[in-house]
């Protein structure tokens, strides 16, 4: 990597003030190639504040920043940045079919027509949350490749656990919750190939609340929905952390690398809880979970069921 690329990692790992000095150290260099590679930078457009007896600071950009998550990535990435979409996985999709590589990350700063599951909308408002959708192409038999969204949520929860002091959970089978309330949604969509039963591609939608919006979240998600307590000038860093603590996982689908972290991290262990299917809902008890990730629940009557998919809620003492 060039002294350049070196000093911008090191800037944006910060979002403080750093020193040239401490720079220099860091990189082994002098005060003057360090120096230099800011110039460099400045003129290349980052918006780089050098302060006398402070040193240098990263200040932030309203666009998520291409250049700052590529060089905080630790393998190649093709970062592609938006300022309005209907929806990144739409993009990403439409990018996958007309033949975009593995590892192409679709960022919005916000989305118009953002998507969950279930066919839910997703909140997607300005400055306050990260929408980020990444181009799959599972070389994994499909089995394996559904491990894609459980290891999606160990990913975003490692990097809450990074950059913040909260302490995330993960409720079956793929959100993300922080003190109660869902900060962070996942919603995973692949194309099939039915002559050869392959994956042809998949795209992991992310989408995480770093803060409430000024006017709060929507009625009909206001009890449900919560942040991370993040500021967004830390979103490219969160962005590239969640990237790649989600690579090594995926590098190890098959092997389940994420599978006592997602167990472990479970929100709904032990707890009361209804599940709601199409036609029905049952009051149950969650036992755990399988070595399928499927949920183990207890109904009432004492029967069994290892679920698959679905919606669980946790039911509400009386
Ligand atoms: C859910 O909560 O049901 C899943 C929400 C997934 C939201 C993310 S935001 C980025 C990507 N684009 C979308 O339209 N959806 C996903």
């Amino acid at each position: 990597m060039s002294t350049k690329n070196d000093v911008l990692k090191i800037l944006s790992q910060s979002l403080d003030h750093v020193s040239g000095d401490k720079i220099a150290k860091e990189l082994n260099v002098s005060r003057n190639a360090v120096w230099k590679a800011v110039k460099q930078l400045q003129s290349e457009g980052f918006n780089i504040e050098s302060t006398k007896k402070l040193g240098y600071k990263l200040c932030c950009t309203e666009l998520p920043n291409r250049d700052i998550i590529t060089s905080l990535c630790d393998d190649d990435v093709n970062v592609i940045v938006f300022d309005e979409v209907d929806s990144t996985n739409t993009v990403a999709k439409s990018l996958a079919e007309q033949g975009a590589r593995e590892w192409t990350v679709v960022l919005a700063l916000r989305q118009t027509g953002g998507r969950g599951r279930l066919g839910r909308s997703f909140f997607s408002p300005e400055g306050t949350g990260l929408y980020m959708s990444i181009i799959l192409r599972p070389s994994v038999g499909v089995d394996s490749a559904l491990n894609i969204t459980a290891s999606a949520a160990v990913a975003v929860a490692r990097a809450i656990e990074n950059l913040t002091d909260k302490d995330p959970f993960i409720k079956w089978v793929n959100d993300v919750y922080v003190d109660g309330k869902k900060v962070c949604g996942i919603l995973t969509e692949a194309s099939f190939n039915m002559e050869n039963s392959s994956m042809e591609y998949a795209v992991l939608g992310v989408g995480v609340n770093l803060s409430s919006p000024k006017a709060g979240f929507p009625d009909d998600i206001s009890n449900i929905a919560g942040d991370i307590g993040l500021d967004v000038s830390k979103r490219d860093l969160f962005t590239a952390r969640i990237i790649n603590e989600f690579k090594g996982l995926y590098s190890g689908l098959g092997e389940k690398l994420f599978f006592d972290d997602y167990k472990a991290k479970q929100m709904l262990m032990g707890k009361a809880v209804n599940v709601i299917k199409a036609t029905s809902t049952r009051s149950a008890v969650v036992k755990g979970l399988d070595d399928e990730c499927r949920l183990v629940v207890e109904y009432q009557d004492g029967t069994s069921e290892a679920l698959y998919t679905g919606e669980v809620s946790v039911r509400e003492s009386k």
